[in-house]
């Protein structure tokens, strides 16, 4: 929930990013994802495990408690409970209480990342995760990291999507004038937005200049692809400046995609996991490290801002937010993430005035729901109904 409402910021069925891969091992790990406290952990196969960190008993987080075979013994009074979240064992006594049991999450490991359903179960279907496949296609190189920033999701998906900071913020790297200033365009489906620049015959900026290796002005591009509630992928490459990259030839150019996708932790803080991937030089593991550390050190900048604009925003809880051109994008993902939370509200108002006759058939279902014809509207920077809109 927003410290400043009670209104959701997030939907909640959707696939969320827990953990990286490498962070799950055999033992228990507390992580909270949208205002949820989970416990997770990896069984004997590999496999992931999200359960409710409360225990049923007396609620002390099972992550206090210890792994024992596949199962999570409480830290307390020993109860222990499977990977399904079900009570198998009381100490001193032998009935079990048929209803000792801690919520079990839909968890699923792809792309690198460990993702979890914090919503209804029924929905989970792992063909709705992010297409993240760059992170482990053997064709691309790359790394990436966790942050853990004090703000709002949707303030990173708003600083991803308008990268006009670039020239303001990132000075040093990878900002430039012509980011800044070249036009840009817009596009968005019923569940994507897609932002495109490019910027011909620039010189590059220091990033990207070392990347390419080769003197001379470049044509720079950034697509970036935006899918609700919280995951962007951004498409960014120089080539040589007329060798035909915005016509579709990349071959003389470098090529790299940015992965993003930015768990809410709560209304006001949030996990971001991000991946820097290539397709040249994929073997060279020094320059997998070196470019791990130096995206790290451009989203540090982007950590200080996002971490003030959110102090700001709580210390003004009267303000709103104004639009610009740039802000296209930015507003477009809002308004598809305030579509699915309001569509959620819809359907869990619907159940709570159809009562128990829910099941019976009375109340409109999330699928229904999710059905709901959103026609896929082309929005061009800078048109005239960029209202101001709340946070
Ligand atoms: S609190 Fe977990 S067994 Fe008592
Ligand atoms: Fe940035």
């Amino acid at each position: 929930m927003s410290a400043r409402t009670a209104d959701p910021t997030f939907p909640i069925n959707a696939w969320y990013a827990a953990a990286y891969d490498v962070e799950l091992r055999r033992e228990l790990m507390p992580r909270t994802i949208c205002d949820r406290r989970l416990v997770m952990y990896r069984r004997a196969d590999g496999s992931p495990v999200a359960l409710e960190d409360a225990c049923w008993h007396r609620l002390l987080p099972l992550s206090k408690g210890r792994l024992v075979g596949d199962d999570v013994q409480c830290g307390y009074h020993g109860l222990v409970f499977d990977a399904g979240g079900r009570c198998v064992r009381m100490p001193s006594q032998e009935t079990l209480n048929p209803s000792a049991c801690v919520r079990s999450y839909p968890v699923h490991e792809k792309h690198r990342f460990i993702w979890v359903w914090p919503g209804d179960p029924a929905l989970a279907d792992p063909a709705r995760i992010p297409d993240l496949h760059w992170n482990d296609d053997p064709a691309w190189a790359g790394d990436g990291k966790l942050m853990h920033v004090k703000c709002d999701y949707r303030l990173v998906v708003d600083n991803l999507m308008d990268l006009t900071h670039e020239t303001f913020v990132h000075g040093g790297s990878i900002g430039h004038e012509a980011v800044a200033e070249a036009p840009f365009e817009v596009t968005s489906t019923e569940r994507s937005v897609t932002v495109t620049r490019w910027m011909h015959g620039i010189d590059p900026p220091p990033f990207w200049a070392e990347q390419l290796r080769k003197p001379g002005p470049a044509d720079r591009w950034q697509i970036i692809r935006f899918e609700p509630p919280c995951t962007v992928t951004i498409d960014v490459g120089v080539a040589p400046a007329g060798t035909g990259a915005p016509q579709g030839d990349r071959s003389q150019g470098v090529n790299g995609y940015v992965l993003n996708t930015i768990t809410p932790e709560t209304g006001t803080s949030c996990h971001y996991f991000w991946a820097f991937c290539r397709n040249y030089r994929i073997h060279e593991q020094g320059i997998t490290q070196k470019l791990r550390e130096g995206v790290a050190r451009v989203f540090a900048e982007d950590e200080v801002i996002l971490e003030a604009q959110q102090q700001a925003i709580l210390d003004h809880p009267d303000k709103e937010f104004y639009n610009l051109n740039i802000d296209a994008g930015p507003m477009w993902a809002r308004r598809i993430i305030a579509r699915m939370i309001a569509q959620e509200r819809e359907i869990a108002g619907g159940a709570r005035a159809a009562g128990d006759g829910a099941a019976a058939g009375g109340a409109p279902t999330a699928g229904a729901a999710a059905k709901s014809a959103v026609r896929p509207t082309p929005l061009r920077a800078g048109m005239p109904d960029l209202a101001a809109a709340g946070h």
